[in-house]
């Protein structure tokens, strides 16, 4: 992996789990890292954890909950405050997964809201330091159970029926059609900033497994702890996301996974997207939406104005 002295990271949901070891391994070879996570402390903590283990590294924090979409414009303002208004990285990471039916405040079914909403609003909000980088990039973080999601626009706030791994399922393959619409975003303004996607396979953290504890479903979080268990390790999964955010020969719009048997695990290596990611129409009525949604935190024309596909 390149030195990447002088250049800054922005890591959502770096607290624990996949986004703190990829926090660590961009601190480990130079870059200056800030976590995003909603609580200080554990924000705190976790910073102080990649020093402990990285020594000379810089890294910060900044509290943000990603389902409240005023904080994430403050944090947004805060954090380009500590980048000194040039922001290299951007990995929207964080997330979560089998919540019981849950609005955010502003309304929102939660997985939709933080999965989703609150990385299109605090992209948006980074655009301006993103874009006095060099070569920006922007890593949304996906899943192999893309493939279960449908783009259901027609539905942000709370459905009547809800079922919590559909809705997960959903806020994934929206990561990836974000992914799509801020390429082509970027590409029709003759913006240097690259859109990726990332998956990391399957892995062993308290994803899904803690939302359902929460819920009174130990057996079904028990279950799934036990197959969590046999996954593999945050910081092996880290690895398609640094990629997709360090590997100068990925391109905007590319996806990257595990090459392994059913992308579970394995080196980080280009993968497929299902079809319905690929999908010109749902990534366009997303954009729209979503940027409805968040009070356009894009701003119709980017630098230098050029052709607006989606105003
Ligand atoms: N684990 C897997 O097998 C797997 C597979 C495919 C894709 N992924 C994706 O990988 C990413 C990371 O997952 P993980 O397994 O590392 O999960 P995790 O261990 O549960 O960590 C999730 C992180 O997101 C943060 N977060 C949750 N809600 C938030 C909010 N409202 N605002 C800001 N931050 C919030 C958490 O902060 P707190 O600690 O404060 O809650 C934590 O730092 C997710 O996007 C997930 O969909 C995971």
């Amino acid at each position: 992996m390149a030195d990447l002295s002088g250049r800054t990271a922005v890591v959502t949901g770096a607290s624990r789990g996949i986004g703190a070891a990829v926090a660590e391994q961009l601190a480990r070879h130079g870059a200056r890292v800030i976590i995003l996570c909603p609580s200080s402390a554990q924000g705190h903590a976790a910073a102080e954890a990649v020093r402990r283990r990285v020594g000379a590294a810089r890294v910060h924090s900044v509290a943000c909950d990603l389902a409240e979409l005023d904080r994430v414009r403050k944090a947004a303002g805060q954090i380009s405050g500590l980048v000194g208004g040039r922001l290299d990285v951007l990995v929207n990471n964080a997330g979560v997964a089998g919540l019981a039916p849950t609005r955010s405040s502003t309304g929102y079914e939660m997985h939709f809201a933080v999965n989703h909403l609150g990385h299109f609003a605090l992209t948006g909000h980074l655009l301006p330091a993103l874009l006095n980088a060099p070569q920006p990039r922007v890593v949304n973080v996906s899943s192999v159970l893309h493939w279960l999601g449908r783009c259901r626009t027609d539905r942000p706030h709370l459905p009547r029926r809800y079922h919590r791994w559909p809705a997960y399922f959903d806020s994934k393959l929206a990561n990836l059609l974000f992914t799509q619409g801020l390429a082509t975003w970027a590409r029709t303004r003759e913006l240097p900033l690259r859109a990726i996607a990332a998956h990391p396979g399957l892995v062993n953290t308290t994803l899904g497994s803690s939302a359902l504890h929460a819920d009174g479903r130990h057996v079904e979080a028990r279950l799934l702890e036990w197959m969590q268990a046999r996954w593999h390790s945050p910081s092996q999964a880290a690895w398609p996301l640094v990629r997709a955010a360090t590997d100068p020969h990925i391109a905007s719009g590319e996806f990257l996974g595990p090459g392994g048997r059913w992308e579970w695990s394995g080196p980080p290596v280009r993968v497929r997207a299902a079809r319905r990611a690929r999908d010109a129409d749902a990534v366009e009525r997303l954009w729209r939406l979503s940027q409805q949604l968040t009070d356009h935190a894009f701003p119709p024309s980017g630098r230098p104005a050029g052709r607006e596909p989606y105003p």
